[in-house]
């Protein structure tokens, strides 16, 4: 009867106590080790029920996880070479998931070390690899079990100098992190809101400033009137956080680069920031915040867009007057603290829908609609920029670029297809009309690859109805001569544009003269002028798109049922042919929004014959979208995207498919949206949502 192999559970726990012993022995010789143990987790079930395989959990003496490795015996298939795509493809889901910036793989008979990359869509590296034992079965392991443990401990000797070497023992950063940030901006806004109030009470002239301020960078209006206590209480403190937050978004931007400055092509080092930590003066903090700003340029010798000084900043340090306010003012302290929690997680890697979630969790719901800035879930920017943006050459425009999730999907993107990093960012273009949210965009792009020696996003502080095709823009680069132009034509546009109400939008004007230069071929809608912002925006969006260009937008569902719905799908059906409209049965995108939303896939045509006889599909998705693409960070999501979106544009009328039902409609004269039968939909299910 043959031997049995050993399962990979004991496996692990005998790596584990190695481990363990490891430590042990260099505490008692007075090294004490980073690593300290080695966990076992036993069953991990993943997010389609499957039951992974186990693995294994390295962490620090005070319980800080480090890394972690999938196991798998020798003589299984996907454990017969531990480079086995799966077996990394798991390891690396579970280190993301944790935020670690190494992990591994092991088939028992070899260790493989992999680090994560420094931006989100390159490949990992793999560092090391080492042998254990020369065997090809579990039922070896015994045999050869003093070797293996040797080697282990020498794996682990290796790890921890690169541990140590390059100060990646913080995990990357992760939502938890996130809301620990928003912790600690309240605290620094709690901490300094007693001195707004009181100081800027008498100073009428100084409200008037705050509040046209406040208007144009974070598109906020206030009335600002300290006659009514309450409100004037809760805007101040809505402002001091919003400018604590873009304070916050700097010291994020200086950690990034005080890791990835190292492993720049031109490499350069930061110091790293201190903040007056038993200061009671508001002054010194600033003035230790604006220098680190400064030391960030000169070493890096780029990002100035990005850490140019707000105005708004100002507001959050108010000095305190009188002995005892000087004498409660802890400023020191809560903005060390904010400084520690940025410092405690790695942002290298960020992900811009965590700063885009971090801005969504400081704004107050009372604020939030009015602001109507709502940030874009990854996998519906993901769907709209593979089906706009078809090549790596595309150029690509914004309109209402808000946190910047779609140009950094965009530029990701073109990178995919085949750009390198120039060319990616000097063909995405962005507009953005409130200045907080433009440098959000802007520090999105500039920290999309750190690796490369300089990043100078295109994005303007603009009314979009301002900026037009072929003209001058304010926007200068080192190197070239002049101010950047826009380009003449775009081959995609793409975004979120804002559902603002006819009753709220204060730009109807300078809308409405934008509409009447644009080129004559274009034929205007009759809108009765009551239309939501994003009805004008697909209007002059088109004037920037070439023959054949596309565009990908989150628009109301209202386009489907409303009074300014129908011309605006008669226009659409004259310039366009309308690819695909897209919504959920299941689940709703923005869950905080007042509207619920569609996904309009559109491309420009001018064939009449091809615009009549082109088909329109209206898509409902039956199941949520996390079901439908792979994980973000798994190497399977661009091809799941891609598949979505060709599902999308392929399928067909009646199809029994479980993912989404369709229903075909001729586009005809009158972009058939009105001939849909009002039982289109009927006896189809979604799917229970899991
Ligand atoms: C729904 S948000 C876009 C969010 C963005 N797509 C994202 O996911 O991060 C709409 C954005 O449009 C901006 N906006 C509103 N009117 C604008 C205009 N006329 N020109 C440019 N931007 C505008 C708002 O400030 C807001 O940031």
């Amino acid at each position: 009867m043959p031997t049995p192999g050993m399962n990979e559970l004991t496996f692990v726990a005998r790596l584990g106590a190695v481990t363990a012993l490891r430590a042990d022995h260099r505490k008692q010789a007075g090294k004490p080790s980073v690593i300290a143990r080695g966990d076992v987790e036993e069953r991990q079930v993943d997010s389609q029920g499957r039951v992974r395989r186990c693995d294994i959990r390295l962490s620090s003496p005070t319980g800080r996880k480090l890394a972690s490795g999938e196991m798998k015996r020798p003589e299984h298939a996907e454990g017969r070479d531990p480079r086995n795509p799966n077996l990394v493809d798991d390891a690396r889901r579970k280190a993301l998931a944790r935020g670690l910036p190494y992990y591994f793989t092991c088939n028992m008979a070899e260790v493989v070390l992999f680090s994560v990359s420094a931006h989100p869509r390159a490949d990992d590296r793999e560092e090391v690899s080492y042998q254990l034992a020369p065997i090809s079965h579990s039922r070896e392991v015994e045999p050869y079990w003093d070797q293996i443990a040797e080697n282990w401990n020498k794996f682990l000797d290796d790890l921890e100098a690169r541990l140590s070497a390059v100060k990646r023992t913080r995990p990357s950063v992760t939502n938890a992190d996130v809301i620990s940030l928003r912790d600690s901006i309240y605290e620094v806004a709690d901490e300094a809101i007693d001195r707004a109030v009181s100081h800027l009470s008498d100073l009428p002239d100084k409200l008037d400033e705050i509040r046209d301020e406040v208007a144009n960078t974070f598109g906020l209006s206030t009335a600002l009137r300290p006659e009514y206590p309450a409100q004037f209480r809760s805007e101040l403190l809505q402002i001091l956080r919003f400018g604590i937050f873009v304070a916050a978004q700097k010291i994020i931007l200086y950690r990034v680069l005080e890791d990835a400055g190292p492993r720049h092509r031109e490499s350069f080092t930061l110091d790293s920031l201190e903040v007056p930590k038993r200061s009671s003066d508001p002054l010194a903090v600033r003035e230790a915040l604006a220098r680190a700003s400064a030391h960030a340029i000169a070493r890096s010798g780029d990002y100035e867009t990005a850490f140019l000084p707000n105005p708004v900043i100002d507001t959050v340090f108010i000095s305190p007057e009188g002995a005892e306010e000087i004498q409660n003012c802890q400023v020191g302290e809560v903005w060390n603290r904010l400084v520690s929690r940025v410092y405690d997680a790695s942002w290298v890697a960020i992900s811009q829908n965590l700063v885009g979630l971090l801005y969504e969790v400081i704004v107050d719901d009372e604020f939030r609609h009015e602001l109507g800035q709502f940030y874009t879930r990854e996998d519906v920017v993901d769907i709209l920029v593979a089906f706009s943006v078809r090549s790596s050459t595309d150029v690509v425009i914004d309109p209402s670029a808000g946190g910047g999730s779609f140009l950094r999907a965009a530029y990701y993107r073109k990178r995919d297809l085949g750009a390198n990093h120039d060319e990616a960012l000097s063909d995405t273009w962005g507009a953005e009309i409130t200045a907080f949210a433009a440098e959000l965009s802007t520090i999105s792009l500039a920290t999309a690859d750190t690796s490369e020696p300089a990043a100078y996003p295109r994005v303007m502080l603009k009314d979009f109805f301002d900026v037009r095709p072929g003209k001058s823009t304010d926007l200068e680069i080192p190197g070239v001569p002049g101010k950047l132009a826009i380009p003449a034509e775009f081959d995609a546009v793409i975004g979120n544009p804002p559902y603002i109400s006819y009753r709220r939008q204060t730009n109807q004007e300078r809308m409405i003269s934008a509409l009447v230069r644009m080129p004559q071929e274009i034929k205007l809608p009759k809108f009765s002028g009551k239309s939501d912002a994003y009805a004008w925006f697909i209007v002059y969006a088109t004037g920037f798109l070439r023959e054949g260009g596309r565009l990908g937008f989150v628009v109301s569902s209202a386009v489907l049922f409303s009074d300014y719905g129908i011309p605006l799908i008669r226009f659409m059906s004259k310039h366009y042919r309308i690819r695909a409209v897209v919504d959920s049965m299941v689940e709703r995108w923005f869950p905080d929004a007042d509207t619920n939303t569609v996904l309009l896939m559109l491309e420009r045509c001018s064939d009449e014959d091809a615009r009549i006889n082109n088909e329109i599909r209206f898509v409902r998705l039956r199941k949520p979208l996390v079901q439908l693409l792979d994980e973000p960070s798994s190497r399977q999501r661009r091809q799941s995207v891609e598949d979505l979106v060709d599902t999308i544009l392929g399928s067909l009328h009646g199809e029994a498919d479980p993912r989404l039902v369709v229903n075909v409609v001729r586009q005809g004269e009158d972009g058939g949206m009105s001939f849909i039968p009002s039982d289109a939909y009927d006896g189809v299910d979604a799917e229970e949502e899991e």
